[in-house]
């Protein structure tokens, strides 16, 4: 396959997943039972969040298995992202002897990958990310990794994750499969990601991101440093000018309005925070705007 045609016009992210997608890392810190679980799926469903983001690492993937196991009919209703390639200290194929490290070798993403699939009750994944990239990634390794899970039926599409732009492309010029997103940590706490090059190499791609910690794992909304109030007090201002409920729909607001498409990943357990999220959706930040929280997060003007 001609790389080059792949790369500029790879699947659209936004045909595959939902606008805002529920993240399942923080999963097993909930304590929620099974038949809690579904009726949490089953809401942020009815909301229209219907891509969730699972990672073998999170080990909250035999949880939300569990559930669909037990109420299979979700399944079809689901878009599936794990994500794979860190092992932890442990006792298994999947853990380091001694020291945690990443690892993309074509056996341990193989690996990874059923581990999920099984833990998650299901035959396939939507989307498997890297989750990080291994600087000594053997990229052949990958590729070939990646079309056996793709002739397999095992995943249906690939992405990175935490990657630079330089190591998106120099993967994406070995793989067959388009690389479909860059899954990467971005809010107005974190702004590293507007100066990194990775949303120029996305656009002119074609490929969507995906945003992670939007609201800094609740710092951004709890914090009590300078930046945090700072970032707080400008949030505020600009919620009452847009008319929106809360701070937290600003910042998705401010996420959203980059013209990367951006995909927001939640982190909340609480089917509430999932509703107000969804309303962000309808708030139109002006530049003016976009920059005064950029302003907050940095600590000085653009002049
Ligand atoms: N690819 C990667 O390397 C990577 C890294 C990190 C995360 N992720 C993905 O991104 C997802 C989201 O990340 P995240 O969990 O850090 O997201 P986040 O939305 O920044 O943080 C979620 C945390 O903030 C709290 N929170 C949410 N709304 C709040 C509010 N209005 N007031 C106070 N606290 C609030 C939540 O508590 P409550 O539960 O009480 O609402 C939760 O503990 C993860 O689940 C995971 O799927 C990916």
């Amino acid at each position: 396959m001609d790389k080059q045609t792949n790369n500029s016009n790879p699947t659209q992210l936004s045909s595959i997943t939902s606008e805002l997608i529920a993240g399942y890392w923080r999963l097993q810190s909930w304590g929620v039972s099974t038949q809690a679980l579904i009726a949490f799926i089953e809401q942020h469903l009815a909301l229209g969040i219907s891509t969730v983001d699972h990672a073998w690492i999170y080990q909250s993937e035999a949880i939300f298995g569990r559930a669909l196991k037990q109420a299979p009919e979700l399944r079809e209703q689901l878009q599936i992202i794990s994500k794979c390639g860190i092992k932890p200290p442990g006792n298994s194929s999947l853990h380091a002897q001694r020291t945690p490290h990443y690892d993309s070798r074509g056996q341990t993403i193989i690996d990874s990958c059923e581990q999920s699939l099984r833990d998650l009750n299901t035959d396939h994944l939507d989307i498997l990310l890297l989750h990080r990239p291994d600087y000594l990634m053997p990229a052949d390794e990958v590729a070939s990794a990646f079309n056996q899970l793709k002739d397999e039926g095992k995943v249906k599409h690939f992405g990175v994750s935490n990657f630079n732009r330089n190591q998106f492309e120099w993967l994406q010029s070995v793989v067959d499969v388009p690389l479909i997103t860059n899954q990467i940590e971005y809010s107005p706490w974190q702004l590293n990601a507007l100066d990194s090059g990775v949303f120029e190499q996305c656009q002119a791609a074609n490929v969507s991101v995906m945003a992670w910690s939007c609201l800094g794992g609740g710092e951004l909304l709890n914090g009590e440093s300078e930046k945090s109030i700072r970032l707080i007090t400008t949030l505020k201002e600009v919620a009452e000018e847009i008319g929106a409920d809360g701070i937290e729909q600003v910042v998705y607001a401010w996420v959203l309005h980059h013209p990367c498409n951006i995909i927001p990943l939640l982190g909340s357990s609480k089917i509430e925070r999932y509703a107000s999220a969804t309303k962000a959706l309808q708030l139109q930040l002006n530049h003016e705007q976009w920059y005064s929280i950029w302003q907050a997060s940095v600590g000085h003007s653009v002049a």
